[in-house]
């Protein structure tokens, strides 16, 4: 069998609904809105804003936003018409097995590990991180060994110098996500609706009440004077859209839940490019209240929007916002779980990974082992890993993910032009193959050690495919008889 045989469409439809490795559709359209949002505001509006604009945009961080918003629409409308052409659980995976063969199906599901698992372990740091300076205002520290992995170096309280143990709160945090994750796809949606109201809320008060605080002065010099390279001008601004992409990774979670929504060739772009608008002006808001109350050259902070706070005069404000960022971590780790173990699940399926991946649990209908194991290694990782390292290996991965998405349209468009779209994407091939490059760029940005790390992680992948995958697929072992 070669390695570039596709899936026939019509075989992975019918092989993704009924048996025992079936997902039941309960999500509305306002859920998977919901799910795309929690996905999106999180550790990137609230920590990476202020840096971007400190030392690459200044107040024209705005336009930066602006700009990464247009490369991930792109994305958006492709991931868009794929997730209603082929509406089940593997999204860019799935996409890639039915235009572009199974090597490069793994390869992308492979991938997106890197999105949506070290993604979730990168912001489950961050959420430990708020936890603790939460704590601290109550008055409450915890022993900095046990909120610290052994890779940072932690400053003790009489000056000396020690290294961290383990990062507990950001093991709770996964643990208790991945139970909730296990228990029902209905009781996570709600959850998450539930925080997405609280953070887009509280987001709405700082904007409205952070208005009037704003310095016109701060303003004034809008696009700062090019000072070399990617600082300022707007080679600068372009730089910040590669630093604040980060913070929109996410709405292509919504397409991974595709076998769970209701009605998803209606509601798939809803919640896909619905998630994506509703935060691409939350964020310029955001940015533009944010620069306008503090200078962007004192921004250079890890929390920006302490800054601010500072020169507001309530104090119940500061509290809320904390209590957003961590509502906003929260969900954004759940969606990112729950997107991982439905890109495993559907691998399973495909016999690419043990069938333990794809088990249904018989009361909750989720895919528990899934759910379970991917809480031991995430915990793990959020524990012990050197996060700041890797984190950025979650953009590159997503951008590799959104360039072969993009890609895809094109092959599927040649291969299958006459397959109902009940979404299109418009000016076919000017948006993808615009969607091609740009993500491309933002990856050129990400620097050599990213694309060092992309290829270790991809060589693993490819030893596992070759070694287990490639003689377990099914469509190895049950090879197709015909037709499309
Ligand atoms: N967009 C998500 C965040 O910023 C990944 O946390």
């Amino acid at each position: 069998m070669s390695l570039f045989a596709t899936k026939p469409l019509s075989r992975i439809l019918e092989e993704s609904e009924g048996g025992e490795h079936t997902l039941k559709r309960t999500l509305s359209a306002a859920q998977l809105v919901a799910l795309g949002i929690g996905a999106i505001i999180g550790a990137g509006i609230f920590t990476l804003t202020g840096v971007a604009a400190a030392e690459h945009a200044g107040p024209a961080i705005t336009l930066a936003f602006i700009a990464a918003a247009i490369g991930c629409a792109f994305a958006g409308l492709c991931y868009s018409e794929f997730a209603t052409m082929i509406p089940i659980a593997g999204s860019a995976y799935t996409y890639a097995y039915a235009t572009m063969g199974e090597l490069l199906a793994w390869i992308i599901g492979w991938d997106l590990v890197l999105e949506y698992a070290v993604g979730a372990a990168t912001v489950a740091v961050g959420w430990s991180g708020t936890l603790v300076s939460l704590l601290q205002n109550l008055g409450i520290h915890l022993p900095p060994q046990l909120i610290t992995s052994p890779f940072e170096p932690i400053k003790m309280a009489d000056g000396s110098m020690a290294t961290g143990l383990i990062n507990l709160p950001a093991v709770f945090i996964v643990c208790a996500i991945s139970l909730l994750l296990m228990r029902g796809i209905q009781e996570s949606a709600r959850a998450n609706s539930i925080i997405v109201v609280i953070k887009v809320a509280v987001i709405i008060v700082f904007i409205a009440i952070g208005w009037s605080f704003v310095d016109s002065s701060n303003h004034a010099n809008y696009i700062p004077v090019n000072e070399g390279p990617s600082r300022y001008g707007w080679s600068g601004i372009l730089r910040a859209a590669g630093v604040i992409f980060f913070a929109y990774i996410g709405f292509d979670a919504v397409s991974t839940a595709a076998q769970e929504a209701k009605n998803p060739k209606r509601d798939m772009p809803i919640g896909i490019i619905g998630s994506l608008l509703v935060c691409t002006v939350l964020f310029i808001l955001y940015a533009h209240v944010l620069t306008g109350i503090v200078n962007y050259k004192e921004l250079n902070v890890p929390s920006p929007i302490t800054l601010a706070l500072n020169k507001m005069p309530y104090t119940w404000l500061a509290i809320l916002m904390k209590l957003a960022v961590l509502a906003g971590l929260t969900s954004v780790i759940l969606v990112m779980l729950l997107g991982q173990s439905r890109v495993f699940f559907s691998m399973s399926r495909d016999g690419l990974l043990p069938k333990l991946f794809s088990e249904i649990h018989p009361k909750f209908q989720t895919p528990w082992r899934s759910n379970l194991l991917f809480m031991v290694f995430v915990s793990c990782f959020s524990a012990f890993a050197p996060i700041s390292v890797v984190g950025e290996m979650t953009s590159i991965g997503t951008l590799f993910a959104f360039v072969l998405v993009c890609g895809g349209i094109l092959v599927m468009r040649k291969t299958h032009p006459d397959l109902p779209r009940p979404f299109k994407t418009p000016l076919v091939p000017l948006v993808p193959v615009l969607g091609v490059l740009v993500n491309l760029g933002l990856m050129a940005g990400l620097g050599w050690s990213n694309w060092l790390r992309l290829f270790i992680w991809m060589g693993l992948g490819l030893a596992i495919y070759f070694g287990y995958s490639r003689h377990h697929s099914r469509l190895h072992t049950h090879p197709v008889k015909g037709g499309r």
